[in-house]
């Protein structure tokens, strides 16, 4: 009988299997495994060996073979992945590229219109939509999640927004947020927007590959993602998404005269690409199916987070920043020493003192903490470590 991912999650041995996929140099235990995913050794040598032969074969393979047949496959795969028309991608750098075209092209804002941006929003994304407020003559609204936050309260602090600022036209929305993990009810929050007139463009970043989602049932119409975090492909990798039906609002970019008006290609900022990189792309998606796709990976590495922040969230001194509900929660999580004041001298004592390696993350209203991200060839004994340490440090 097929095993479900819930008791696969659970299982050393298996990942223990997985995890002698992947090469990893000696030092630190990582705990950051946010920044950037690790690519399997053969998926690492696939890339290497592309690179070796764009090199050698130069713009011959790329004009003659590339540009007409692979890299029409590779987005027809991608769009498989996503089970999303092919029209309705485009590849692009990584993601802020896609999302940062998104919000400059989008065509449907008038001077004294309202974009809305949370405190739980991306920086870069942040920075962007403060440039709209700038050049298109819109009005920022500025708002901050309660926290701790709720599946309720998420939704209700949207909903006040809404209806307290009528002039709201546009908002990023995070799917999984940077700073503590946080995964957004996106989908009652679009009914929500959508209920009121206002378009979300979709950060979802940290989402693909551990997240089981399906943008259509989300009510997303734009989004960007990168396909260097929970994928597996090599760095330099994203990709942005609108909904056929909507590709009229999105402008195509600036400097773009490559497809006509009427292709979603023509909203990606134009740029030779990392060619070596897109040709290893079918055997990433091909890799991330074999390992179970985002369901295994994402029961696996909720099993591991679910494991610490159970541990010390009663530990007087720790403050766990992401809430018990299954239905906020992922593979990142964070937490805080309240009875220090530096965290940064925390992760310095993780590193020191217990070898682990995590990073302190800052921005949100509910101030500094320290961010906890295991990986796919995180061994259950590592989060046993980190809880030991936690403990420790804690009543230090
Ligand atoms: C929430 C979020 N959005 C956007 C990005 C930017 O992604 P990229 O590095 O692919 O541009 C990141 C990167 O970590 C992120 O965490």
């Amino acid at each position: 009988m097929p095993r479900t991912a819930t008791t696969l999650a659970h299982d050393e041995v298996h990942w223990q299997g997985i995890a002698r996929q992947f090469d990893i140099a000696p030092g630190p235990i990582n705990l950051e495994n946010g920044y950037f995913g690790r690519m399997t050794r053969t998926v690492a040598e696939a890339y290497q060996h592309n690179i070796l032969w764009v090199n050698r074969s130069n713009s011959v393979h790329v004009r003659q073979r590339f540009e007409q047949t692979e890299a029409l496959q590779i987005r027809r795969q991608l769009a498989e992945l996503l089970d999303a028309p092919e029209n309705a991608v485009a590849l692009t750098r990584c993601a802020s590229d896609a999302l940062q075209s998104l919000i400059r092209n989008y065509n449907r804002l008038q001077p004294g219109d309202q974009v809305l941006l949370s405190d739980l929003e991306y920086d870069t994304v942040k920075s962007a939509l403060r440039w709209l407020a700038r050049h298109r003559g819109v009005d920022v609204i500025e708002i901050e999640h309660q926290h701790p936050a709720s599946f309720d309260s998420l939704i209700d602090t949207y909903t006040q927004a809404f209806e307290r600022y009528p002039r709201l036209k546009l908002m990023p929305l995070t799917y999984v947020t940077h700073r503590s993990g946080l995964v957004m009810p996106v989908q009652a929050i679009a009914a929500a927007a959508q209920a009121h007139g206002i378009d979300i463009i979709l950060d979802g970043a940290h989402a693909l590959g551990q997240i089981d989602f399906d943008l259509a049932n989300l009510g997303i119409a734009f989004a960007g993602f990168n396909l260097h975090k929970w994928i597996g492909a090599p760095l330099s990798l994203g990709f942005l998404y609108i909904d056929p039906q909507r590709l009229s609002d999105i402008d195509p970019d600036m400097g773009e005269f490559h497809f006509p008006a009427d292709d979603i290609r023509a909203r990606t900022p134009y740029s030779t690409p990392n060619i070596p990189a897109l040709m290893t792309l079918p055997q990433v998606f091909e890799e991330h199916r074999a390992m179970g796709g985002s369901v295994a990976k994402g029961a696996r590495l909720n099993y591991l987070r679910e494991t610490w922040t159970e541990a010390v969230r009663q530990i007087p001194g720790i403050e766990v920043l992401t809430p018990q509900d299954p239905r906020l929660c992922c593979a990142i999580s964070a937490l805080r020493f309240t009875r220090h004041q530096s965290q940064q001298g925390q992760v310095d004592r993780l590193l020191q003192d217990y070898n682990l390696f995590t990073v302190t993350r800052s921005g949100a209203g509910f101030g500094p903490c320290i961010r906890i991200t295991p990986g796919l060839v995180t061994p259950l004994e590592h989060i046993q470590r980190l809880i030991e340490a936690v403990s420790k440090l804690a009543g230090q």
